[in-house]
């Protein structure tokens, strides 16, 4: 068997022709729908992170407001940038790059964006909504995993997903909207003893190390969707994910590819959560159904 691919790339262009067409309809009612991303420090990953975003802003025709801050910002002075984006009515998401510098209290900050304006979803009144299954803003990486799942046309109630790292930003979320969605879900972390033993049994795998190559076929149910949240880089250059896509495409159904699969997605549901954030404060947008955060956007099928 070889797996069909899971192209994130193909499914974040889609969703962005009915991002335009949305922003379309928010200008016609006089909104310019706005996303500010708060970078503090020259780390060169999260510049690389920083301007995907503000690129997917003008590609799909949002307006960014970056704010790079100094390495030495005090956390006084970057709670107080916050609040001025908090008042800021061009600005419908706030978003802090993550990680800051160690002086600074990511939990702090965290809290203080609007709740409103969360569109990472990292607060924790957007956590505890997502707990309870109704989160309005789902954070981005699992939010575009969950419609990566949909394109293969597999409902997961039911279905034993395996999620490999346990981090607040997408091995918690994830497990968390899968258990919404009726999935038997085990969270795997670096403590697990014996991988295999648990990812052997998924019908799903949903892999967020940061560790290459960790999942070769072995460790792959046949016929199993493998999702890889992976982003590492090579001493050579090369980018890869976790898992050891050449082996486990020949043991898998479906397989997202690094780059491709699931990096295109996380900027592209930040663009859908700026979007829902400025159609809910006029009233209108898809807003969120009886079923929960994932009325917002309907499964997308691309093949
Ligand atoms: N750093 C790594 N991933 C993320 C993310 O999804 N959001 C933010 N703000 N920072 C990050």
């Amino acid at each position: 068997m070889t797996a069909k691919i899971i192209d994130g790339k193909a499914l974040s262009a889609t969703l962005r022709v009915r991002f335009r067409q949305r922003v379309a309809d928010l200008s016609g009612r006089g909104v310019q729908p706005g996303l500010a991303v708060v970078l503090v420090g020259d780390s060169a990953a999260s510049q690389v992170y920083v301007r995907n975003k503000i690129n997917a802003c003008r590609d799909c025709g949002l307006a960014s407001y970056p704010q790079f801050l100094p390495m030495d910002t005090s956390e006084k002075e970057l709670l107080d940038v916050i609040e001025r984006l908090n008042q800021d009515e061009n600005v419908h998401g706030i978003l802090v790059q993550l990680p800051l510098p160690k002086h600074i209290d990511m939990r702090r900050v965290l809290e203080a964006i609007a709740v409103d304006k969360d569109v990472d979803g990292f607060h924790l009144y957007n956590v505890g909504s997502l707990v309870v299954g109704n989160s309005i803003f789902p954070p981005c990486t699992p939010y575009g995993v969950q419609l990566l799942l949909d394109t293969t046309g597999l409902d997961v109630s039911g279905q034993n997903v395996v999620i490999v790292g346990a981090s607040n930003i997408v091995g918690k979320p994830m497990a968390l909207m899968l258990l919404q969605r009726e999935a038997t879900v085990t969270v795997c972390h670096v403590k697990t003893r014996d991988l295999a033993q648990h990812t052997i049994l998924a019908d799903i795998l949903i892999v967020a190390a940061g560790v290459p190559n960790l999942i070769g076929a072995q460790l792959v149910k046949r016929g199993a969707i493998v999702i890889d949240v992976g982003i590492n880089r090579l001493p050579d250059g090369r980018i890869v994910g976790d898992v050891d896509f050449e082996a486990v495409k020949e043991r898998a159904s479906w397989i997202t590819p690094v780059p491709g699969g699931v990096g295109p997605m996380t900027v592209t549901m930040l663009i859908e959560n700026t979007l829902r954030s400025a159609e809910r404060r006029i009233g209108i947008g898809p807003g969120i159904g009886a079923d929960g955060w994932d009325a917002a956007i309907q499964p997308v099928n691309t093949n």
